[in-house]
C-alpha cells in the first residue's frame, strides 16, 4: 500500500517496488497526478497497479484502500506512508484548524492506515510498514512548526507501532527525508518572497546544497519496507545530505 502515489516521494516509490516485483496498491486524493503515476507504471515499466483516490485524511479511504488490495492480490505486506502536507504558516498565524488539518493529513492518517490493514498483515503472519516522516520532525524549519510537531508526531507514533506489533512479526520504521525535489518544496520555496532565501533555508544548513531526487529517499523506503531489514524496527533513519549531523 502506497499513499500520496501520485506525488513526488510516492511515485518514486511505486515505480522502485514496482520494478522489484511488488503488487502494488496505490492511492492519493489528486485522481490526475494518482494516474498518471498508474499510467507510467504500466507504459514505461510493464507493471499494473490497483488505484483508489480519496483523502487519506478520511478514514474509509484507507478501508477502500486495504479492501481493493485485498480484491486484487489477496493478501497485504507493507505499507508506505508517504501522503503529506507543509503549508508554510508563520507561528503568530497558525489556526486551530491549521493544526488540525496538518496533523490529521501528516500523522492521524497513517495511523488511520496502518489500524485498517491491520487483520490483513496479521493473517500475513508478517509485515513491515514504512511512515514517512521529515528533516522537519528533527529540527527546525521556518513557518513549518506545525508541520514539524507532526513529522516528529510520526517518529513516536512509529516506535508504539513497533512495539505494539513486534508480537505480530509486524515491523514499523520511520524515514527523515530532507528536502526532495518535488511539487511539495517547489510550493515550500514559493511561500517566501525570497527564492534564494527560501532555498538556503531549505538547504544551506546540509552538507550537499541541493535537494534530494526521490529516487534517493525511495530506495531507503524499498530497503525498509523489504524482507532486507528483517532485523530493524521501531527506528528512524535519516536521508537528509547531514543535515542533522551538524
Ligand atoms: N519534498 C520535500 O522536500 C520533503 C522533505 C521531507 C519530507 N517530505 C515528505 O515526503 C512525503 C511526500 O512528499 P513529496 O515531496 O512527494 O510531496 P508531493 O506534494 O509531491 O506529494 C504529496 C502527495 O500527497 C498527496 N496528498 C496530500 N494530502 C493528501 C490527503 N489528505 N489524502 C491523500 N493524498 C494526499 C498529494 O496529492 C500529493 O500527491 C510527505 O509526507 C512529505 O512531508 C517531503
Amino acid at each position: 500500500l502506497i499513499t500520496g502515489a501520485g506525488g513526488g516521494l510516492g511515485r518514486a516509490t511505486a515505480v522502485r517496488l514496482g520494478v522489484e516485483g511488488a503488487k502494488l496498491a496505490l492511492t492519493d486524493r489528486d485522481e490526475q497526478t494518482l494516474a498518471d503515476t498508474v499510467a507510467l507504471l504500466h507504459d514505461d515499466y510493464g507493471v499494473d497497479a490497483v488505484s483508489v483516490v480519496g483523502d487519506i485524511a478520511i478514514v474509509t479511504t484507507s478501508a477502500q484502500l486495504v479492501a481493493a488490495a485485498l480484491a486484487a492480490y489477496g493478501r497485504i505486506d507493507g505499507i508506505c506512508n508517504i501522503a503529506g502536507i507543509s503549508p508554510a504558516i508563520p507561528l503568530a498565524d497558525t489556526t486551530g484548524d491549521d493544526f488540525d488539518l496538518i496533523m490529521g493529513i501528516n500523522c492521524k492518517a497513517q495511523l488511520f492506515l496502518i489500524q485498517a490493514a491491520l487483520p490483513a498483515l496479521r493473517e500475513a503472519g508478517a509485515g513491515s510498514i514504512v511512515n514517512v516522516s521529515s528533516v522537519g520532525g528533527r529540527v527546525a524549519l521556518p513557518n513549518l512548526t506545525v508541520y514539524g510537531a507532526s513529522k516528529s508526531a510520526i517518529l513516536g507514533l512509529t516506535r508504539g507501532v513497533a512495539y505494539e506489533l513486534a508480537g505480530d512479526n509486524i515491523r514499523c520504521n520511520a524515514v527523515c527525508p530532507g528536502g526532495i525535489d518535488s511539487a511539495m518544496a517547489d510550493a515550500v520555496v514559493a511561500s517566501f518572497p525570497d527564492r534564494d532565501t527560501a532555498i538556503a533555508n531549505l538547504t544551506g544548513r546540509q552538507l550537499f546544497k541541493r535537494f534530494a531526487d526521490a529516487g534517493e529517499i525511495a530506495t531507503l523506503i524499498a530497503y525498509l519496507v523489504s524482507d532486507e531489514s528483517s532485523f530493524v524496527t521501531g527506528a528512524t533513519f535519516s536521508a537528509d545530505a547531514g543535515h542533522t549531523a551538524i
